[in-house]
């Protein structure tokens, strides 16, 4: 156990200096300007991203896009820092149902937003606001699914987490079907179900632990954990990892099904690693949350996180470029940019 997790820490640091010296957000001259082209002919660099993705697509179609949404993000944030996370889960809950796609955003009958597993997203307005500020300055240009990982990202940075770069050219999906959020987790799954779902889209137990590590920031409502704190599992009583302390405030906060709690118990506003710290106190909210630090395919990961708050960031930003590319539509006819992110365009 002492030697499998001292390996993880290893490999974890690997990760952390490949990524150090790969991922340099603020030197400028690394945004390679010459991607635009590489629709035509790409590069090596280019076909690790799906081809036709690239971090220079709207060079030259819509020079302004990144800094009208930075600037979109910020004010909404700065008005309501509890939409940073929603932007982030908006993204989560979009890229895991038919690839980041978009098709969370559209609002019809039987749609994705409708379904229950859509309840409590929240940020619509934001990217809604973008996009029309965006049909301004480059009508029929970028795509509501480039639009929500750009913000996913910029609302992170904005709580103090790591900035990523992302690759555009996602084209906006024109299929939207409620049922299909079934698969989305809901806090209640096993460990094993987890990984299998995470696998599923491509990504390993590393991401599964570091991307979970988004609920260092947002809320729960109480409906999704009430169970754990009077009846768990038709015991009679709470879910016994529940630390007491903690236990008594959620049953106190948690009277009403509608009320909502902090997903990291310390400091939900600040993109850290507290999350982790406090899962090691069995400060955990979700169920789900609790099982990283319990389970020994998990645990040493989540050790590394708490103990050494760099290589969450760093790694968050890797596991998150690799989230925003999961199943996405590139080709001409495999999708659209759409005037409106809420529904599909009219011919
Ligand atoms: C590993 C499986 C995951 C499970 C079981 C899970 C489950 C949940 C649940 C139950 C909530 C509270 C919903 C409510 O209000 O009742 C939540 C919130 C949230 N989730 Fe996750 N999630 C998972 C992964 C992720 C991932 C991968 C991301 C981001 C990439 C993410 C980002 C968030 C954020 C930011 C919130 C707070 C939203 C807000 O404050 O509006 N989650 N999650
Ligand atoms: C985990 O959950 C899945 C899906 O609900 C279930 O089929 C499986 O038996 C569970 N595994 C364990 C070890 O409990
Ligand atoms: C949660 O973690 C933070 C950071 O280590 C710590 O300051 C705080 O006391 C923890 N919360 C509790 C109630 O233990």
């Amino acid at each position: 156990m002492a030697n499998s997790s001292f390996f993880t820490f290893l490999l974890l640091l690997l990760l952390y200096t490949i990524v150090a010296s790969a991922n340099n957000p603020n030197d400028d001259e690394t945004v390679p300007s010459d991607n635009v082209f590489t629709l035509q002919v790409p590069t090596l660099d280019d076909s690790i991203l799906d081809n036709l993705l690239s971090f220079g697509y709207y060079l030259k179609s819509c020079p302004e896009f990144e800094s009208i949404l930075h600037n979109k993000v910020k004010v909404w944030i700065q008005k309501d820092h509890t939409l940073a996370a929603s932007l982030l889960r908006l993204q989560f809950h979009d890229c895991v149902v038919r690839g980041c796609d978009g098709s969370i955003l559209l609002d019809h009958d039987g749609s994705e937003r409708r379904a229950e597993a859509s309840k409590k997203l929240r940020g619509f307005d934001v990217i809604n606001e973008i996009k029309e500020e965006l049909e301004r300055s480059c009508p029929n240009t970028v795509s509501c699914a480039d639009i929500l990982s750009a913000a996913a990202r910029d609302a992170t940075v904005e709580l103090g987490g790591p900035y990523w770069a992302v690759p555009y050219g996602r084209k906006d999906g024109r299929i939207s079907i409620a049922k299909e959020t079934q698969i989305i987790p809901i806090g209640r799954e096993n460990i094993t179900s987890l990984i299998e779902f995470f696998q599923s889209k491509g990504l390993t137990l590393l991401d599964l632990v570091v991307l979970s590590g988004s609920h260092t920031i947002g809320r729960s409502s109480c409906g999704s954990i009430q169970y754990r704190l009077y009846n768990y599992q038709g015991s009679g009583k709470p879910d016994p990892t529940i630390d007491p302390k903690y236990l008594n405030f959620l049953q106190r906060k948690c009277r009403w099904a509608s009320e909502s709690v902090d997903l990291d118990a310390t400091t939900p506003n600040n993109f850290d690693n507290n999350y982790y710290i406090n899962l090691s106190k069995r400060m955990g909210l979700l169920y789900t949350d609790q099982l990283l630090y319990s389970d020994p395919r998990t645990s040493p990961l989540v050790s590394a996180l708490a103990s050494t708050p760099s290589i969450f960031q760093h790694q968050f930003a890797v596991s998150m470029s690799k989230f925003g590319v999961i199943d996405v539509l590139t080709a001409q006819d495999e999708g659209e940019i759409r005037t409106n992110c809420n529904f599909v365009n009219a011919y």
